[in-house]
């Protein structure tokens, strides 16, 4: 649970034994997000079963109330929406506060930027340190007007016009959010909002807005780019939404299971989604002995179990095409690469100094501060693993917790511990992630806040 104290505490990992045992990992981050928009816009009463309670979608769940929808959780993982109606978001009463929650933040203001009504967005420092123009240009475009801080960043405000324009947007960088925000605006926008995603990137809105019954229609262009039409103004019927486990989450835990010694590992009802598979495949291409068994679908994606033994790893080549089905894991892979013999190169990854924290310059540093060989690239990283002494630093969060959490498995796969600076953003995030990789035999520990 996040920790009533103002000062952050440090969390040190130290080399661990075998992991071992049965897990599920929260519900996926992405998903859970928009099955609360979409539940807060349709109508009747959506149910959701296995929602992530980490506090980036509870903004979210605060943000929908604050709109108007009603919102109410009903036991662990079980929540309740219901919606206003296409359109029928209330102007809210305060600033809308997304924390650290760059998805919910920028998913949020496609949602509002198609209403008439006002709405202003803040966030924390981390947030706002990032620039939303990619989300507000299209935006812009469709009518909304906007008035932010310098380079686009929160705090902001953003005034939907009375009737939004449709519009044909080419994504410019592959990104989901992007796509979506547009998406999510053109369901209040009469006519026909197309989106043309050059690079496909993960689809999990459009399968839950074709789930609650949006008229949208997906199309291959003659470049093989994807093409997403959707009729707005059409109403979203309730639906009963299974959220299946966060691969970006169980990527952790299988990079852990494969670099300690002796470990087996099954983490079950994982997302596989192509879409977000890409770090699997690149461990299995480093020699990873991984298996899935048990697929199957839920709530409208393949999911499967995912069974993970300690292997001897090999450095490979990760090309850039293959970024947008693990943007979320390259720092998860960076501490796997740190283990593999030889070279890991990581390609065409710029985005990565985009996210929370710029997770290049972080991985680097970490690395570098680890006793690992790394080398920064404007756009890409090449880690060399196997050095006789990895570990022993001390590692800045940064207000991210996929770098804790990383360097956290480096801790535990190393010679020597490590200490992540600040175990909130951990905490908020992925609240069970402490006790439940202790339960499997890893060893993580609290020490005293630094002092101020
Ligand atoms: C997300 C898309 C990705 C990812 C983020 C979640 C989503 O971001 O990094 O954690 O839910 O659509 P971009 O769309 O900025 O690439």
């Amino acid at each position: 649970m996040p920790s009533a104290s103002p000062l952050p505490i440090p969390l040190i990992a130290t080399a661990a034994g075998p992991l071992k045992g049965r897990v599920r990992v929260p519900g996926d981050k992405s998903i859970s997000h928009r099955a609360l928009m979409l539940g807060a816009l349709a109508i009747g009463e959506t149910t959701i079963e296995g929602l992530l309670e980490g506090e980036d979608v509870l903004a979210t769940a605060a943000a929908m109330r604050a709109f108007g929808a009603s919102v109410a959780r009903t036991d662990a993982g079980r929540w309740r929406v219901r919606g206003v109606g296409v359109g029928g978001f209330l102007e809210p009463e305060d600033t809308i506060d997304y924390g650290n929650s760059g998805t919910g933040a920028r998913l949020a203001m496609g949602l509002v930027g198609s209403q008439a009504i006002t709405a202003t967005f803040t966030g924390d420092a981390s947030l706002r340190s990032r620039p939303m123009g990619r989300i507000l240009d299209p935006l812009r475009r469709m009518g909304v007007q906007v008035l932010a801080r310098s380079k686009d960043r929160l705090p902001l405000t953003l005034k939907g016009p009375d009737i939004t324009l449709p519009i044909e947007y080419r994504v410019p960088v592959p990104s989901a959010r992007v796509k979506s925000a547009v998406l999510l605006a053109g369901l209040n926008t009469p006519g026909v909002t197309t989106i043309i995603e050059p690079t496909p990137t993960r689809d999990h809105t459009e399968r839950l807005l074709q789930a609650f019954g949006a008229a949208i229609e997906i199309d291959r262009g003659e470049d093989g780019e994807r093409i997403v039409r959707l009729e707005g103004r059409r109403d979203l019927r309730a639906q009963q939404v299974a959220i299946p486990g966060d691969p970006s989450s169980a990527a952790f835990l299988i990079v852990a299971a494969l670099l300690i010694a002796g470990s087996e590992l099954t983490i079950e009802a994982v997302l596989l989604n192509p879409m977000r598979t890409g770090l699997i495949e690149t461990l299995i291409e480093m020699g990873g002995d991984i298996e899935i068994g048990n697929r199957r679908t839920l709530g409208g994606e393949a999911v499967g179990d995912i069974h993970v033994r300690a292997s001897r790893l090999k450095g490979v080549i990760v090309p850039s095409e293959r970024a947008p089905s693990m943007i979320d894991e390259y720092p998860a892979l960076a501490i796997a690469a740190a283990f593999a013999e030889g070279v890991t190169v990581m390609e065409g990854i710029g985005e990565l100094r985009l996210k929370e924290s710029d997770r290049l310059a972080a991985l680097a540093a970490g690395l570098g501060a680890n006793g690992v060989a790394v080398e920064e690239g404007p756009e890409s990283l090449a880690v060399t693993g196997g050095a006789a002494r990895i570990g022993g630093a001390g590692v800045a969060t940064r207000l991210d917790h996929r770098i804790g959490i990383s360097f956290l498995v480096l801790g535990l796969a190393g010679h020597a511990p490590v200490t992540i600076d600040d175990a909130g953003p951990i905490d908020s995030h992925f609240p069970e992630f402490q006790a439940l990789m202790n339960g499997l035999g890893a060893h993580f520990e609290r020490a005293e806040p630094a002092a101020a």
